[in-house]
């Protein structure tokens, strides 16, 4: 499949801690060097090149007002002087600091949408931009699709390289699971190695039906496109929405309290929408489950910007 370079891969595995037993690993994917890096990085690389070799010459995507996927995505657009348009969902309260604030720098246009009005905000900004002249490409938010779940099944490659050229065996990887395209990456990983590390989702929104079904959906039509066999089924999938908590972006204390633990530990900052509960939803696994004496990979999928949006809220946690 063809990609573009302009992430720096490998991204390390660093050794955070002991703990309960456990030996627990954070792979740096908040290094992937592109706009400050994250997962999202990853994905680019297959969407734009897909995009260059069909000759578009505009990008177009969808997310919150704060989305890292949209920050990357106007980046590589940027990088690849192609036109940048960011469909955004209106919100009560537009922060313009973080991402939104790294969208200008890449001169994105913005089309703001209510969010009952999505798939036809994303119809008429494609038709406006073909009148205009412009090939757009669509990505879908979060580079949800084959492209991005391809990104984190090589990303398993990687992080099996790493395993042999540390003589370790991650018996389970935590991560954040929003779209679940990284999720589905990884799963497919660890089928097509036979590998027996259990990937461990963490919902940051989703509830675990709808998670999980996404998830498998996406398997599905990836194992289509790629015509390998199917060996995933639903009740393989871990999908954990215990640490949701009120819904996407709420922030409650475990949550600032693990990223402050965290940041003191190993001085490795996480943020409160993704990572930060993630990481608590880990740790609160581990116990919850009784894991003992396992190596544990937990991935840093990035989102730096979004612990400064959100830091007000955060200190008011924290006193
Ligand atoms: C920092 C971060 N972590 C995790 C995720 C979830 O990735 P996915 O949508 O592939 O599940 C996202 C998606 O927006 C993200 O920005």
């Amino acid at each position: 499949m063809d990609r573009l370079q302009f992430t720096n891969l490998p991204t390390p595995i660093n050794f955070f801690d002991h703990y309960d037993s456990n030996n627990i690993y954070i792979k740096r994917d908040d290094l992937t060097d592109f706009s400050l890096g994250g997962n999202k990085a990853r994905k680019l690389e297959y969407f734009m090149a897909d995009a260059l070799n069909n000759n578009h010459d505009c990008i177009v995507t969808y997310g919150g007002h704060q989305s890292n996927h949209n920050r990357i995505t106007a980046a590589a657009a940027s990088k690849y002087r192609l036109k940048i348009v960011l469909i955004l969902s209106k919100a009560e309260d537009i922060n313009k600091n973080g991402n939104y604030f790294l969208y200008s720098l890449y001169d994105a246009e913005i089309v703001w949408t209510d969010i009952d009005k999505v798939p036809h905000t994303i119809d008429s900004t494609l038709s406006d931009l073909e009148q205009r002249g412009y090939n757009p490409y669509f990505i879908q938010g979060g580079g949800h699709g084959n492209l991005g779940t391809h990104a984190y099944r090589v990303a398993y490659e990687e992080i099996i390289k790493q395993e042999i050229n540390k003589n370790i065996k991650y018996d389970y990887i935590f991560l954040a699971s929003g779209t679940g395209t990284t999720q589905a990456g990884l799963e497919v990983g660890v089928m097509e190695n036979s590998s027996h590390t259990n990937i461990m989702g963490i919902s940051v929104a989703r509830n675990k039906i709808r998670g999980t079904d996404v998830i498998y959906e996406s398997l599905k039509e990836y194992c289509e496109f790629q015509n390998i066999e199917m060996k995933i089924s639903k009740k393989d999938i871990w999908f954990d929405d215990s640490y949701v908590g009120q819904g996407y972006a709420d922030i409650y204390s475990e949550i600032t309290d693990t990223i402050k633990y965290v940041a003191k530990k190993s001085a490795i900052i996480l943020d409160p929408v993704y990572t930060g509960k993630a990481f608590h939803g880990m740790l609160t696994t581990i116990n919850k489950e009784n894991i003992r004496n396992k190596n544990i990979l937990f991935i840093h999928t990035g989102g730096i910007p979004l612990i400064f949006t959100h830091a007000e809220a955060f200190e008011r946690k924290l006193e």
